[in-house]
């Protein structure tokens, strides 16, 4: 061998040796060493000053002679002094009954894991812009809460309804006509979505049975009620904009959005930058206009626009028909099992008495609970509620009066073509219960809105997606036939981006618990870069067609709560370049003006591509055939760390990052780097990856879309 080998070797060898000493003639089981926290009692003549005392000469004397032999290896893995007094260390069992013998050792422990808390949003505030709240549900009792943070300005303004320690405000801003009470449900379940306490025996009808808890269960609520079933105001929307910033709210949730418009035609936009240079993080719905393209709203890069996706947990009712196939469906309305009866396609004029209705939602513009209504009224027995095409492979549960199943479009059309060829079609409806840890998961919901942003091309939108589908909620009425549910515990199974919205307020509230001095950009960033693109089963996110959904779809990912609180670098952005970046994208200075109170901005300031805003994700149209831009991340995790990067782009796309590594000495350091992408802008017209900074314990991905 030779000699610098045999010396490595060597070294090697007794390196090995500190970490586990030999110990002999033991079977496996017992020579097995495992983490010990040994307390001992202080020194004789101990004094509180503890530097005179070499801690890990006095602690290898609590331990076995070869544990301790070498000086060059400690056998510690961590000395105490300050918080107790003692050291841990990996000990056979034999070894630890050793210890525990030794004269002043207080105790040994063996080692635990403690679950990473994520927190609960204790002494956030998110304001909802909503349809107004049951405040007698049992989602916003609040045993237990803290009174509001001083800062808290609000008020009660809801007629005769009291606020409390959870709901600690809000305002009737339609007039003040309405009742202050939710008469459409639907800010009932976003607030409890966001910052509902936990809630025990919440079901729908029995389905889905468990504990329901909102995102932020420690976090306030002010509920701005700005919305009827109508739909909302504009001057209602900025009056409740207007009230939630001065009343010092933290987050703001605006799970409401139209078309898509012009940002110094867009009150949402224009009252979301306010909001934002006041330090208020806003998210808001991408809409319900899926899957076409270039459908997305509420897209101004200060807001987060969240898409939604299902989660793992379905509500079965199986349809089985005459010729013994049967489908997976979903109902939140399960009760005995439906016997099989005759199927009859659609709710003509004829006779659906005792029968089994199937029902094309194609088209259709009532919803599913109404479809339902009607069968019933016209005597049917049951109905299969048909997916329509664009839905794909989704399906959605819902609180009916009447046995149902929602089928998806795939099975849809097998059950039409059954009936069309059938002489005496004949269904029946079986409840399965509900079914966790259903694959694949998370998807696409259909409805949630994609890109590309029609207002801002250069910026990937939507940023997130979080669960929307089948969402179980505080509701302020009962649901399905039923009369025994009492009314403060209702809970409805309820779809769409509005509901994945608050999802991401509550995250967003636990963040700005965390780490208050954050801004929003900062905080957004926090939640894009940690998201996910892999499902349950660690294959690329699916749509609802089961294909793999691109990040028009998925924007960043899918959120990921507890790294989100802890994501090592973030990319911030100030009111300053979102105003550059204003002037790059072509608005005038008047329409500036409007938007952000600044006048004559880009004739004095810089101007900025869409590329260049320091946004944690990157689209750039395939035209230009390359792209280069610097970003620039902030260090929020160890003040010493050391991140890597890691590209991955299809091969067609020529990507570096300068530099391909980041060290960091301090806390909130800043470090630039430059993003080079170039490609045949003739032959690649669409391409997708990302690249990623990688530490020992964060992975910071920013998403990259060429389009
Ligand atoms: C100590 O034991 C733990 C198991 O409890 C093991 O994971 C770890 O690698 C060991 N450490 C050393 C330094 O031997
Ligand atoms: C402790 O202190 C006393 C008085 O200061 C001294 O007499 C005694 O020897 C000390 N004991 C030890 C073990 O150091
Ligand atoms: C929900 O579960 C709890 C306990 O697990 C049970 O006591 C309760 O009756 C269930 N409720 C319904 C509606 O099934
Ligand atoms: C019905 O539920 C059981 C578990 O409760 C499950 O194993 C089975 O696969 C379900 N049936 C169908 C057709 O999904
Ligand atoms: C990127 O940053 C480098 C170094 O700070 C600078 O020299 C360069 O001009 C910047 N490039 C762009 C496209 O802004
Ligand atoms: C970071 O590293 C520097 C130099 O290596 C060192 O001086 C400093 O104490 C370290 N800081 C922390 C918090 O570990
Ligand atoms: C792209 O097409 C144009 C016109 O056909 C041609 O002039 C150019 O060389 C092509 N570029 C590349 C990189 O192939």
């Amino acid at each position: 061998m030779d000699l610098r080998l045999q010396l490595a070797f060597l070294v090697l060898a007794s390196l090995l040796a500190c970490t586990t000493p030999t110990v002999t003639h033991e079977s496996h089981e017992r020579s097995t060493r495992s983490t010990y926290i040994v307390r001992v009692r202080p020194p004789p003549n101990f004094s509180t000053d503890m530097s005179s005392i070499n801690l890990e000469i006095w602690y290898r004397s609590f331990v076995p002679p070869l544990l301790g032999t070498s000086r060059l290896c400690t056998p510690f893995i961590h000395t105490y002094r300050e918080a107790i007094l003692g050291f841990a260390v990996n000990l056979t069992k034999d070894e630890a009954v050793y210890v525990r013998k030794r004269d002043g050792v207080l105790k040994v422990y063996e080692d635990y894991l403690i679950p990473l808390s994520i927190g609960m949003g204790d002494g956030s505030i998110i304001g909802l812009l909503d349809t107004g709240i049951d405040v007698s549900h049992a989602s916003f009792n609040d045993e237990g809460m803290k009174p509001p943070p001083t800062k808290w300005r609000g008020s009660c303004n809801f007629g005769d309804a009291k606020c409390n320690n959870k709901l600690i405000g809000g305002r009737a801003l339609l007039g003040g006509h309405y009742p202050p009470e939710d008469s459409v449900g639907h800010g009932t379940r976003t607030a409890s979505t966001a910052a509902g306490r936990s809630v025990e025996g919440a079901s729908v009808l029995g389905n889905g049975n468990g504990t329901a808890t909102g995102m932020a269960p420690h976090a306030h609520l002010a509920m701005y009620q700005v919305c009827n079933e109508w739909g909302c105001y504009a001057s209602d929307i900025i009056a409740g904009m207007d009230a939630a910033i001065a009343d010092g709210v933290d987050i703001l949730s605006i799970s409401l959005g139209g078309k898509s418009q012009p940002f110094d035609k867009d009150v949402i936009a224009i009252g979301a930058f306010s909001a934002m240079k006041k330090g208020i993080f806003v998210s808001c719905s991408a809409g319900n206009s899926g899957p076409l393209s270039s459908t997305v709203e509420n897209e101004a890069p200060w807001v987060l626009t969240v898409g939604a996706s299902t989660i793992d947990r379905q509500m079965e009712a199986i349809v089985k028909l005459g010729d013994g196939r049967s489908f997976v469906g979903e109902s939140a309305y399960q009760p005995s099992n439906l016997d099989s009866l005759p199927l009859v396609h659609q709710l003509g004029s004829g006779n659906a008495e005792g029968k089994v209705v199937a029902c094309d939602l194609d088209g259709s513009s009532s919803s599913q609970l109404q479809i339902g209504r009607n069968v019933q009224n016209a005597g049917g027995a049951g109905m299969i509620a048909l997916g329509k095409e664009e839905s794909g492979q989704n399906t959605f549960a819902a609180a009916h009066i009447l046995p149902a199943s929602y089928v998806n479009s795939i099975d849809a059309a097998a059950i039409r073509q059954y009936i069309k060829n059938s002489d005496k079609p004949t269904a029946s409806i079986v409840f399965n219960g509900t079914l966790l840890g259903t694959t694949p998961a998370p998807v696409v919901a259909y409805f949630s809105s994609r890109g590309p942003s029609t207002q801002t091309p250069g910026i990937l939108k939507p940023d997130i997606i979080g669960p929307g589908v089948n969402v179980i909620a505080a509701w302020p009425f009962k649901v399905g036939p039923r009369y025994e549910d009492g009314k403060n515990m209702a809970f409805n199974s309820i779809s769409g981006t509005s509901m994945s919205t608050p999802h991401l307020s509550g995250i967003a509230a636990i963040i700005k618990s965390e780490h208050p001095d954050w801004s929003p950009a900062a905080i957004k960033s926090a939640i894009m870069t940690t998201a996910y693109v892999l499902d349950e089963k660690k294959k690329p996110i699916l749509d609802e067609k089961l294909i793999p959904a691109g990040h028009f779809s998925i924007g960043a990912g899918h959120v990921n709560p507890s790294r989100a609180i802890n994501p090592g670098l973030t990319y911030d952005i100030d009111e300053k370049q979102y105003i550059a970046y204003l002037c790059g994208l072509g608005y005038r200075d008047s329409q500036v003006e409007i938007i952000t109170h600044h006048k004559g901005a880009c004739g004095e300031g810089r101007k900025i591509t869409e590329a260049e805003l320091n946004y944690p994700s990157i689209a750039v149209k395939a035209s230009a055939g390359k792209l280069v831009v610097n970003r620039t991340v902030t260090n929020v995790g160890d003040a010493n760390s050391s991140y890597t990067v890691e590209i991955e782009m299809p091969k067609e796309v020529t990507t570096s990052v300068s530099p391909s590594k980041l060290e960091f000495t301090k806390a909130n350091e800043k470090k630039t780097f430059t993003v080079s992408l170039t490609w045949n802008a003739n032959a690649t017209k669409h391409a997708e990856g990302s690249f990623k900074w990688v530490s020992d314990k964060h992975t910071v991905r920013s998403a990259i879309v060429i389009f």
